[in-house]
Order: structure tokens, then sequence, then C-alpha cells
């Protein structure tokens, strides 16, 4: 087993563990700020508004949930992968230590209100130093492992761990220059239109190197793991990978169609948004096609049930995304609810998905006890994505409402609604999104209580398997 191959995987538990407690921190506060819009007294200034509260989510959720199961699960992923030990454990060791007080202080911050203004990029110079030593050494940690690796073949799985490494830190580096004038206050490097251009290829680039490329590697890996059939295609998959991170680059702009950013910058970024689908999409294919002859296993194995839901959700996605980069449309949903619709069902119901999966599958493997209860895993699986849908739907009809009142004009051209009219409108759908995310929030529970008794009462596994 894994202690006996020497793998290092006592961090591994460690990554887990947190990142679950900051999906709970992310989770529960996304329930929070969705009952503030729906109910603004709940906003209690000056910490607890909207405002504060939801640059603490969207970082706790990709950065606390997101990154920190990645960062466990590449640790686990690299060592099996390249049949080799993790490079330095203590080095792994002093990085989960790193990871928790970056994020913790990443929280504090926001609450204080110190933010740079810039979505996903909101952490103050000396917090975006530490997240910079904190990257430094986990991608030094995980190359030397791939460097030293035994076995020689690269797998789909260790390129999109590669790419997220090298993307992540180029992309970071670039959007967080700044020119400090306090402890707690900088100003960005670039101005005006350069600002909001270098801005939008760090944050779409973020979807691309933490909310795809990550869950892309885990999928390439668990889904063979867990039907325990090879995936379809290792070609497919490396082509479509290479594809998949030389179109992303471009398609930043389309965070800003319509604006003063040059024309030509937004049509390539909607031409190759477009383009993207088919990369995207030969995962989804690679996925389906190695279910040929195994679909009786979405019924029998609920880990596959997880992750080709999952990348069900990313295959619509990532048919939604590319829309709404068409100029068009983009012009009538932009700035409305349908986009947190697409939000979530890419975090929700994509990226959680797949987490799931991969937790359900390690955490027996490493703690050498079953499942605690197979009953609660299909709970979990039906209410969070019945929560997911509610909220992802709900979403779409009231930004489709929203834009469709944002555009309606009167003969002589004057605007047919004031803006607080359409916002008015906005309340029943904001009381769907709470309830989606507390059925969400609930599924949530319902998994951590499972994995919590696993690991203490479950019972030890009768022969314990190579992870
Ligand atoms: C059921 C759980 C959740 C609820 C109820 C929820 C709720 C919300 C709400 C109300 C917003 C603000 C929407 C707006 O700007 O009008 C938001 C934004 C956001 N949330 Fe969540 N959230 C949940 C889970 C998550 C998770 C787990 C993640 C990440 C892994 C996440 C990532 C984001 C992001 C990236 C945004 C910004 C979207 C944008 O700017 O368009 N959320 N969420
Ligand atoms: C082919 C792939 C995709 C394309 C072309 C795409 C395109 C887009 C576009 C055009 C927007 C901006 C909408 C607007 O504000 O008008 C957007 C927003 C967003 N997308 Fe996607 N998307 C894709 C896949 C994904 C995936 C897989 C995720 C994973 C969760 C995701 C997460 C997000 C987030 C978080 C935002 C909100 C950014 C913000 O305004 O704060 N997207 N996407």
């Amino acid at each position: 087993m894994n202690q006996r191959e020497g793998y290092t995987d006592d961090v591994v538990k460690g990554f887990i563990t947190w990142s679950i407690i900051w999906g709970v921190v992310a989770v529960l506060l996304g329930v929070v700020i969705s009952l503030q819009l729906a109910f603004p007294q709940l906003n209690l200034p000056p910490y607890l508004t909207y405002g504060r509260l939801r640059p603490i989510h969207t970082n706790a959720g990709i950065f606390g949930w997101g990154i920190g199961s990645f960062m466990a699960f590449f640790i686990f992923i690299t060592q099996r992968l390249t049949k080799t030990r993790l490079w330095s454990p203590g080095l792994a060791r002093f990085q989960l230590y790193l990871f928790n007080v970056v994020i913790a202080l990443a929280a504090l911050t926001l609450m204080l209100g110190f933010n740079r203004s810039k979505e996903y990029a909101e952490l103050e110079w000396p917090v975006a130093l530490l997240v910079v030593v904190l990257w430094v050494i986990f991608s030094i940690n995980i190359i030397m492992t791939i460097i030293k690796r035994k076995e020689e073949q690269m797998y789909i799985s260790l390129w999109y761990i590669m790419a997220t490494l090298v993307g992540v830190a180029v992309l970071y580096l670039v959007n967080n220059a700044a020119i400090p004038i306090s402890l707690t206050k900088s100003y960005s490097a670039y101005a005006g239109a350069n600002d909001a251009n270098v801005q939008w290829w760090y944050g779409h680039n973020a979807v691309a190197m933490v909310l795809t490329t990550p869950p892309l590697a885990l999928f390439y890996y668990f889904l063979p793991k867990s039907t325990g059939v090879p995936i379809y295609s290792h070609r497919m998959g490396i082509i479509a990978f290479w594809s998949l991170v030389f179109m992303y680059l471009w398609t930043g702009a389309h965070h800003l169609l319509w604006t003063p950013v040059p024309d030509w910058v937004q049509t390539l970024a909607m031409a190759f948004s477009v383009m993207l689908i088919a990369p995207s999409w030969a995962a989804v294919f690679n996925g389906y096609f190695s279910m040929n002859g195994q679909w009786h296993q979405m019924r029998e194995n609920y880990l596959v049930k997880f992750l080709i839901f999952g990348v069900t959700f990313y295959g619509l996605q990532t048919l939604q995304g590319p829309s709404q980069a068409v100029r068009t449309f983009s012009a009538f949903i932009h700035y409305t609810d349908w986009i947190p619709g697409h939000v979530h069902m890419g975090t929700l119901g994509w990226v959680s998905l797949i987490l799931f999966a991969s937790i359900y599958y390690t955490v027996p493997k490493i703690y050498g006890r079953e499942i605690y209860s197979v009953g609660l895993v299909n709970l979990h699986f039906w209410l969070a994505v019945a929560g997911q849908l509610i909220f992802s739907i709900t979403m779409w009809v009231a930004g489709i409402q929203q834009a469709a009142m944002l555009h309606a004009t009167n003969p002589d051209g004057s605007l047919h609604y004031s803006f607080m009219e359409t916002l008015v409108e906005m309340y029943p759908y904001w009381h769907g999104r709470a309830l989606g995310g507390i059925i969400y929030f609930a599924s949530l529970l319902i998994f951590v209580y499972n994995i919590v008794k696993t690991v203490t009462a479950g019972k030890p596994a009768a022969v314990t398997q190579k992870a």
C-alpha cells in the first residue's frame, strides 16, 4: 500500500481536510450573500456586508476549496503516475501551513476592506507575495518529482498538472504587478484599458488554469481508476490538451466586448472562444467513449456518476461560454444574472462534482477504510445536482428577463424601465437561488459527515488495494 511504497500521503490528508473546511466556508458564505441579495436587511455594516463577503466567498471557493484540493490531488496523482516518491515531503508540509496562513489572511484582509478591486486578484501585495512563495514551492516539488520520474510515459494528467503550475505562475505575476504605497495599499502597474485587458487576460485564464486544467487532470486520472478500464484515447487527450492551452490564452477580452479595448482584440477573443469548443468537447467525448460497454456503472458505481455528471456539466459549460463570447449575445446577457448561472454550473456542477469523486476515491484508499455509507453518498449526489440546477436555471431565467427589461425602449428611444424596476423583478429569482444554495449546502454537510465517519468509524478495507 501507499506507505509501503513510500508515497507521501500524510500531507494529502492534510490538504483534503483543509480544502473541505474552506469549501464549507465558501458555500456557507455563498448562501449568506445570496440571502443578503434577497433580504438586504441581512447586510451588517461594516464587516458583514455583501461587498465585503462576496470576495471572501469567491476566494474561499476558488482558492481554498479549489486550489486546496488540487494541491492534495496533484501530490497524490503525480507520485502514482511517475511511480516516484514526492521530491520533498518537508516542503509539502510547509506548503500546507503556508496555504492555510494565506487563505486565513486573505479572508481577514478582505473583511477589513483591503481590496485591489481586481476580481480574483483582490489580495493586497503582502498577501499576494505569500501566494507567490506558496506557488513556487508547490511547483518546484511537483516538477522535480516529474523530472525524477521512474515511469517514462507522461500520462495526460501530468500535462494538465504542468500547464496549471506554469500557467498560474505567469498569470499571477503579470496581473499582480503593482506599485505599493503602504503596507495595505498598492496601485496596478497598468492603467485604463490596458489594465482591464491584463486583468481579464488573467481573469479568464484563472478559469482556464484553475477551474479547467486541474479538474481535467483529476478527471483523466480518476475516471479510468474508478471504472477499471483505460481512457478511450490517450492521443486525443494529448492533442486536445495542446489545442486547449494554446487557445485559452487569447480569449480574455471576451469579458470586455463593447468596451474601449481595441476591436481586433475583442474579435480575436471571440474567435478563439468559439474554437475552444473543439478541445473542450474532445475531453467530454474521451470520457463518454471510455464508458463504452461500461454505462451500467452509472447505476452501480457512485464515483462514475459524479465524474460523468461532472464532465457533462463541463460540456454544457463549454457550449454556453463560447455563445456568451459572441458580441451580439454578449450585448444581451452581459451585466445580468445569466452570468452567475454560468459560473455556478461550472463551479458547483463541474469542478465540485469532480472534487467530490476524487475525495470519495482517495479517502478510503489513504485511510485504509471502506466508505461509511453508500446511501449517504447517493443522497449527497442528488441533493448537490438538484441544488445546483435550481441555482443555475433560476439565474438563466432571471438573466433573460433582466436583459429583456434593460433593453426595452419606448418609441422615442428612451428606456422603458428604470434600473430599479428591473432590480425589483429579480427578487423571486434571488429567493430561488438561495433555496438552491441551501439545498447544496445541506448536501455538503452530508458529504462532510460521511467522510468524517469513514475516517473515524469506517470498516477497515478488507484487502488494502493499491491506490
Ligand atoms: C451553493 C453554494 C453557493 C452559493 C449559494 C453561491 C452564491 C453566490 C452569489 C450570490 C454570488 C454573487 C452573484 C452576483 O454577482 O450577483 C456568487 C458569486 C460567485 N461564486 Fe458562488 N455560490 C456558491 C458556491 C460557489 C463555489 C463552491 C464557488 C467556487 C468553487 C463559487 C464561485 C463563485 C464565483 C467565481 C463568483 C463570481 C461570479 C461572477 O463574478 O460572475 N461559488 N456566488
Ligand atoms: C469554452 C469555455 C468557456 C468559454 C468560452 C467561456 C466564456 C465566458 C464568457 C464570455 C464569460 C463572460 C460573460 C460576461 O460577463 O459577459 C464567462 C464568465 C465566466 N466563466 Fe466562462 N466560459 C467557458 C468555460 C468556463 C468554465 C469551464 C468555467 C468553470 C467554472 C467558467 C467560469 C466562468 C466564470 C467564473 C466567469 C465569471 C467571470 C466574472 O465575470 O467574474 N467558464 N465565461
